[in-house]
């Protein structure tokens, strides 16, 4: 019986971490602890410890002297709504969820199963990063780590939530993993804190102002989502799952939505300005064309002129890619190319459909752009669409300009089927700069008074040519011209036929490619 005891009394010591007063002062700091983060993410009873007893067998720096169960990170298997993933979850009240060899042996073996199992794996990160009494054979802990969140990754979905610090090389385990969400006040990432930046560039810097989740959410484009508080990471955390398979030979989850596939919408047909220089919500457009409600926007605040998210449509999941002619007129640059290639690689690996809504003036023009490579990032889209082989569909609403017409999901990069609303205008470049070049002569020769009303005449007779659907469609480089009202009934009937798309790639085979970075 003692021994009995003896476990139970063992249990309840493990579950406290770093203790009571330690827990006190994470509920003080506006934190839930890692258990109660882990509560709130699983159904009820299905949790399975494992490594319960864990403990680090450092001994320098006092650590004889510092011991808690579980090394400070709680790792196991769970349901989430219902479906099975792998969780980890940093325990800030033992030594700062610092981590050291154990710590990391427990989260490295917990991917490694994860792989094993074709399930999601979850992290709830709340780390003050390498132990630093346990020196090297920390490093070699996060060493571990990441080694397996690369052999993890596009084989099971990776998503982690910063539910405090995440400083130093610690970053890069977040930064391999396919999702981000941090909580706004208690979170930050940098690889170096203020402390260190104050010392090497005298800048002052707040931790908020370094990499706080608005600087990662709308500058770095390194987080993915925020959230108010844990409770609101945890419901996002379950929102993302829900659109994802468990692995890459899954399928992601049907859900009947109820919304009927073959509903038309009218307001549609007047959604475009005719004026071509005039904006629109892209947003609209999708909230219209995809099942109701069912739209999560991913990295909302960065690049927005770009939008990128996921949806369904009748009831499958698909990957939704769009410019944003609200916002920089939806030109592409570097960090919106950034945003859609990963995205859209993304997609690939797990076998989401993606639909590509095209409204695009070109690239931005100029040095800031040009010397910051936005050639070698632009070729990022090229390659992310050129390589995936997931079911591709693409409606050009209005503009798709040069090269980023055939960035953007056209026929030529291995788009299944491409559609244009009548008001597509598919060109080399825009009217106004492709009549300065084929009319330079006879513009320059004009008398000044005759010369702008010469100009008008050209744009007029360029976009009577070319800019317009119908002579893509006549090449068959579009598949149909459609009413914008139709586009949810076209896409849903395209979409059905297209599941069943089965293409290898690489061809020809290779060890892998070398991708445009
Ligand atoms: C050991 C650590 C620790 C760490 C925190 N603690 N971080 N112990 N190694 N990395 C301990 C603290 O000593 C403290 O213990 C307890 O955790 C709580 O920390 P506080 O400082 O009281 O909490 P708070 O004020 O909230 O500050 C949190 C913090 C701060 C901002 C994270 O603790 C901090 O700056 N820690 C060091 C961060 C750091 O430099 N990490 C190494 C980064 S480099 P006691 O018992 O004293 O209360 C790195 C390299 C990884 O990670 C390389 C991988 C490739």
């Amino acid at each position: 019986m003692d021994k009995l005891e003896e476990l139970r009394r063992r249990r309840a010591q493990a579950r406290l971490g770093g203790g009571e007063d330690r827990i006190r002062r994470q509920h003080a700091a506006g934190k839930l602890t890692a258990w109660e983060r882990i509560e709130l993410l699983v159904d009820e009873g299905t949790f399975v410890e494992l490594g319960r007893f864990v403990t680090h067998r450092a001994t320098e720096f006092g650590m004889r002297e510092r011991i808690a169960y579980g090394d400070g990170v709680v790792t196991g298997v769970g349901e989430v709504d219902g479906r099975k993933v792998a969780i980890y979850a940093q325990d800030f009240t033992f030594m700062g969820g610092s981590v050291g060899e154990m710590h990391a042996m427990k989260i490295a073996r917990l991917i490694e199963l994860a792989m094993k199992l074709g399930i999601p794996i979850i992290g709830l990160n709340d780390s003050g990063g390498a132990r630093i009494q346990e020196g090297v054979d920390s490093l070699k802990g996060y060493g571990e780590i990441f080694y397996r969140n690369v052999m993890a990754s596009g084989v099971v979905p990776q998503l982690v939530a910063i539910m405090g610090p995440c400083a130093g090389g610690a970053v890069y385990s977040p930064a391999l993993a396919d999702f981000i969400i941090m909580v706004r006040k208690i979170s930050f990432m940098f690889l170096t804190g203020p402390k260190v930046v104050k010392a090497a560039t005298g800048e002052e810097v707040t931790f908020e102002e370094l990499g706080g989740p608005e600087v990662h959410a709308a500058k770095s484009g390194v987080a993915h989502f925020v959230a108010n508080s844990d409770e609101e990471a945890i419901e996002l955390l379950k929102r993302l799952l829900s659109y994802l398979p468990s692995n890459n030979l899954e399928d992601p989850p049907y859900v009947d939505t109820g919304d009927d596939p073959e509903r038309e919408d009218e307001e549609l047909n007047s959604i475009v300005p005719d004026d071509p220089m005039e904006p629109y919500d892209v947003r609209e457009v999708i909230t219209r064309v995809f099942d109701r409600g069912t739209f999560l926007e991913v990295q909302e605040m960065f690049a927005p002129n770009v939008v990128v998210g996921f949806a369904r449509l009748a009831g499958h999941v698909v990957g939704i890619v769009a410019n944003q002619p609200a916002y920089m007129a939806g030109a592409l640059d570097i960090d919106s190319s950034d945003k859609i290639a990963r995205f859209v690689t993304f997609c690939d690996a797990f076998n989401i459909p993606i639909i590509t809504l095209v409204d695009v003036p070109g690239f931005l023009p100029g040095t800031f752009q040009e010397h910051r490579g936005v050639i070698r990032h632009g070729a990022k889209i090229v390659y992310a669409y050129a390589n995936s082989t997931v079911p591709k569909i693409t409606v050009i609403l209005r503009k798709a300009y040069g090269g980023a017409y055939i960035a953007l999901g056209s026929k030529h990069l291995g788009g299944d089927a491409v559609f244009a609303w009548p008001t597509a205008e598919i060109a080399v470049m825009g009217p106004e700069g492709a009549i300065e070049i084929i009319y330079k002569r006879e513009i320059a020769r004009a008398e000044p008074e005759e010369r702008e009303e010469m100009i008008r005449q050209f744009v007029e007779e360029y976009r009577r040519k070319v800019a317009n659907p119908y002579v893509s469609a006549s090449r068959g480089y579009v598949d149909d011209v459609i009413l914008p009202s139709e586009t949810r009934k076209v896409l849903a009937r395209t979409l059905a036929f297209l599941l069943s798309k089965r293409e290898k790639k690489p061809h020809p085979p290779k060890k892998h490619g070398v991708p445009p970075v």
